[in-house]
């Protein structure tokens, strides 16, 4: 089967009717809310992020699916995660920020693709880096966290230790926006259920 070409287009600034681009939401898990950045970390990242944060393009993002959240608050995730972690261990943190921002810049959601899953695996990397070329200028390192952030799918071995590091942060994000979408439904049944009228003896609540 053909993929749909016309899903993978760059999304147009006028078609752009997310989410308001001045919402930078915050991380999963995270405390530190990205809009008011009132500490010296957030303030840090959106220096280097905040142009990406801001444009349609990557706003846009907020109409997909992924994970069982946004592939918006998906690649914040990634981005800020790495972001903490590539500056702890003297890495490129802006490479990891950046990238983390634009590794997964495709423009359809994963149900409605017409291939098969190994196909997608292999295709969204060099489409996410054909979108982000489009948006940015992208160095020899964002280039190969984009392409490559699949591994130890994809199809390359990284070439930087920020793609191995993304690559790692990616999968733990996965799992954090899983967990914490069965967490938020589990908890809104117990809401359910504690709030739910008890009936006695006689047809009484
Ligand atoms: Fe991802």
């Amino acid at each position: 089967m053909t993929p749909n070409i016309t899903q993978h287009t760059m999304p147009q600034p006028a078609a752009c009717t997310a989410a308001a681009a001045t919402h930078r939401g915050r991380a999963t898990a995270s405390r530190i809310a990205l809009h008011r950045a009132t500490c010296r970390t957030a303030r840090d990242y959106l220096a280097l992020v905040g142009d990406l944060l801001d444009s349609p393009e990557v706003t846009a993002l907020h109409d997909y699916r992924h994970h069982r959240t946004t592939r918006h608050q998906h690649v914040l995730n990634v981005s800020w995660y790495s972001f903490l972690l590539a500056r702890l261990t003297h890495m490129d943190a802006a490479a990891a920020a950046r990238a983390g921002l634009l590794h997964d810049l495709y423009y359809y959601n994963f149900c409605d693709w017409q291939s098969t899953k190994r196909h997608h695996i292999y295709h969204h990397p060099q489409q996410a880096l054909d979108n982000a070329s489009r948006l940015t200028d992208v160095s020899p390192i964002e280039a190969d966290v984009i392409l490559n952030h699949m591994w130890p799918m994809s199809p390359d071995r990284p070439h930087y230790k920020e793609t191995y590091l993304i690559s790692c942060i990616d999968k733990y994000c996965c799992l954090l926006e899983l967990s914490a979408g069965f967490l938020s439904a589990l908890g809104r049944r117990c809401r359910a259920l504690l709030h739910r009228p008890v009936f006695h003896k006689g047809g009484q609540a």
